[in-house]
């Protein structure tokens, strides 16, 4: 029996050293309860009483120390996964890390700000109007009654036969006059909506900025400077501007305003389509019958009023010939501002 134990040893510590050996396993097969020494054990019965203690101690010892070299394998094991681990995820801080992506403002909004900027310096306030707006602010007290032929050009959506969603930043001018007494300067930028089939030039959804401006004494000449003072900013001081003669309800005389083209200077260039000029806005003074709609006495106030396409100056501004492009969020696209 002693042998037995003895090999049982020699066996145990010699598995224990392989390099592939489980563990697990071998402390089944020899220290189980069907495992090799408790069967020894078993067998001690028939052993005599002087043997039985002798034999017990040993196998005792022979436990032991095959649980010593388990024990000490298996930290062994563990120490070496942790070291592996270690080593496979090592961390170089001096690695560059990675960039975060961050946003920026849409070109319109940036635009936008910009020109809003332009203005507050001249004294003017930013108002707001609602983008579902009653027929009568949108068309009807700026002096577009039912059935004028301006109501073609500005067909929009209609919610019922009395509100709309307005097509023009206009109405805000008269919710404005209606609340306000001159002095009045502000602007107002928003979106606007028309019926129109999107392309490279139309969209259902669009942006404007309204001016409006009343007070005694205001003049077309301050139309003028104001603008001037406006496309100077946003273009370049080399800009000029130019006013044609042309109609809007709401205002007389009326007039559509120009820039001279910031790339070429005038001389005709692919930006302004040879012509040296790049429509970007309508103008003129407000009509006394808006004037009066609004409860303030022609008589005594005058103003002048204005409206921009936002696509329009920013697309002048940057050189975008698609306006569908602002709407696509495609990052190739916004990347570049
Ligand atoms: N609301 C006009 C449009 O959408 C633009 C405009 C023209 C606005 C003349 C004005 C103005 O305030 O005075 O076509």
């Amino acid at each position: 029996m002693k042998e037995k134990l003895q090999q049982i040893k020699e066996a145990a510590l010699l598995e224990l050293k392989a390099a592939d050996c489980d563990t697990e396993a071998l402390r089944v097969r020899y220290l189980g309860k069907k495992g090799e020494l408790t069967a020894v054990l078993r067998g001690m019965g028939a052993l005599t009483p002087e043997e039985r203690p002798v034999i017990g101690q040993m196998a005792n010892e022979v436990r032991a120390e095959i649980e010593a070299a388990l024990t000490a394998r298996v930290a062994e094991e563990k120490e070496k996964a942790l070291n592996d681990r270690l080593a496979r995820e090592k961390l170089d801080v001096t690695m560059p890390g990675t960039p975060s992506r961050m946003g920026h403002q849409h070109p319109l909004t940036r635009a936008q700000r910009e020109m809003e900027e332009i203005f507050i310096g001249m004294g003017f306030e930013i108002a707001e109007g609602p983008e579902v707006e009653y027929d009568y602010y949108n068309f009807k007290a700026l002096n577009i009654p039912e059935n004028h032929p301006a109501r073609d050009t500005q067909d929009t959506f209609y919610i019922t036969d009395n509100i709309l969603l307005r097509s023009q930043t206009s109405p805000v001018q008269v919710r404005v006059m209606e609340k306000q007494s001159p002095p009045i300067r502000v602007i107002s930028p928003g979106r606007v909506y028309r019926s129109d089939a999107l392309d490279a030039t139309h969209s259902p959804l669009f942006h404007q900025m309204e001016g409006l401006v009343v007070d005694k004494g205001i003049t077309m000449s301050d139309l003028k400077g104001t603008l001037e003072t406006f496309a100077k900013k946003m273009f370049g001081e080399e800009t000029k501007i130019r006013f044609r003669p042309h109609h809007f309800p709401f205002t007389e005389p009326s007039a559509e305003v120009d820039v001279s083209c910031f790339v070429c200077g005038g001389k005709g260039c692919r930006v302004c389509k040879g012509e040296g000029w790049i429509e970007i806005l309508g103008a003129g003074m407000v009509h006394p019958f808006v004037l009066e709609n609004c409860g303030i006495d022609p008589e005594v106030y005058s103003g002048f009023a204005f409206g921009m396409g936002l696509e329009r100056v920013t697309m002048t501004r940057y050189g975008i010939d698609d306006i569908r492009l602002f709407y696509e969020n495609d990052e190739r696209f916004l990347k570049q501002f």
